[in-house]
């Protein structure tokens, strides 16, 4: 997608840190924009904050856990817009830091059902949609480096991760030939709300145990890169349709270490 002048964009996880710097990105280029988060306040706040810049969003309250809101939200997206071009999937938490040993299952099940199984539901939603109108499109999902460089600690939000990223290589083999573009978000530290926002919605002792994680909370919150930064970098990718979108390349030489052990032991 080339030029985004007027084309709509649909983004989860809308009402903050990467999602919000996505939609200013978007909004920039001309895009109309509907914000979907599960947070009513913060989606109002973000109204707000594009309103004091010029620029229009509408909002939907959407948990991208629930398949009927899906479908609701998409039908209002019609009815607002006459349909959406850019499907971002980037509603996402993190997780208590705790060992697999001691992780609760409700803690692994909310941050694959939302991280995962969140953006399949929203795939399922709009894509056929984005088909039918056949006016093309580009599909963003953010997944993480720790898709590709997993730590102690962090089991199921880098598994949830590397879902995300086999999913879009995946959809991106399928829509290969259409006039519908992928891309994968790979962002290291962001400067976001994530750990702050994570913590409200896990169970109070699990969210207690992410003191745990007081280091990396710090070196996100303090060292992150600006998440408009980062929506410019998405919104470049989507014009060049590019579909590997990484944020710090300096983490290129853990990765090609990574990689290349997995390629030894097949020696
Ligand atoms: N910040 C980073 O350093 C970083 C690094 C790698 C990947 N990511 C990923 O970026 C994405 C955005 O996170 P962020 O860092 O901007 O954090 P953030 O907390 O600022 O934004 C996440 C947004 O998702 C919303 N959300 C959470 N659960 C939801 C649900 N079930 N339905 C709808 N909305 C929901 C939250 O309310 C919040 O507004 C996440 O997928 C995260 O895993 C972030």
């Amino acid at each position: 997608m080339q030029d985004l002048k007027g084309r709509v964009a649909f983004i989860t996880g809308g009402a903050s840190g990467i999602g919000l710097g996505i939609a200013r990105a978007c909004a920039e280029a001309g895009m109309k924009l509907m914000l979907a988060d599960v947070d009513a306040d913060a989606l109002a706040a973000a109204q707000a904050r594009l309103a004091a810049t010029g620029y229009a969003a509408a909002v939907q309250i959407l948990d991208v856990r629930d398949e009927a809101a899906w479908d609701a939200a998409a039908a209002r997206a019609e009815t607002l817009f006459g349909g959406v071009h850019l499907l971002c999937n980037n509603a996402g938490i993190t997780g208590s830091g705790r060992p697999v040993e001691e992780l609760e299952p409700a803690e692994w099940r909310r941050i694959i059902d939302t991280n995962l199984t969140g953006s399949f539901l929203g795939l399922r939603s709009l894509l056929p949609r984005m088909r039918r109108a056949g006016q093309g499109g580009h599909v963003v999902n953010t997944a993480s480096m720790g898709a590709l460089l997993p730590y102690a600690g962090g089991a199921s939000y880098v598994a949830s991760k590397a879902g995300m990223l086999a999913l879009s290589e995946a959809l991106r083999l399928e829509l290969r030939g259409s006039a519908i573009g992928v891309s994968v978000l790979l962002p290291a530290q962001v400067r976001t709300r994530l750990f702050e926002t994570s913590s409200q919605q896990l169970a109070p002792q699990d969210a207690d145990a992410m003191s745990r994680r007081a280091a990396a909370r710090h070196r996100l919150e303090y060292e992150g890169m600006e998440p408009l930064e980062v929506g410019r970098q998405v919104l470049d990718a989507i014009r060049e349709n590019r579909f590997y979108v990484f944020t710090h390349p300096q983490l290129g030489a853990a990765v090609e270490q990574r990689f290349g052990a997995m390629i030894e032991a097949m020696r």
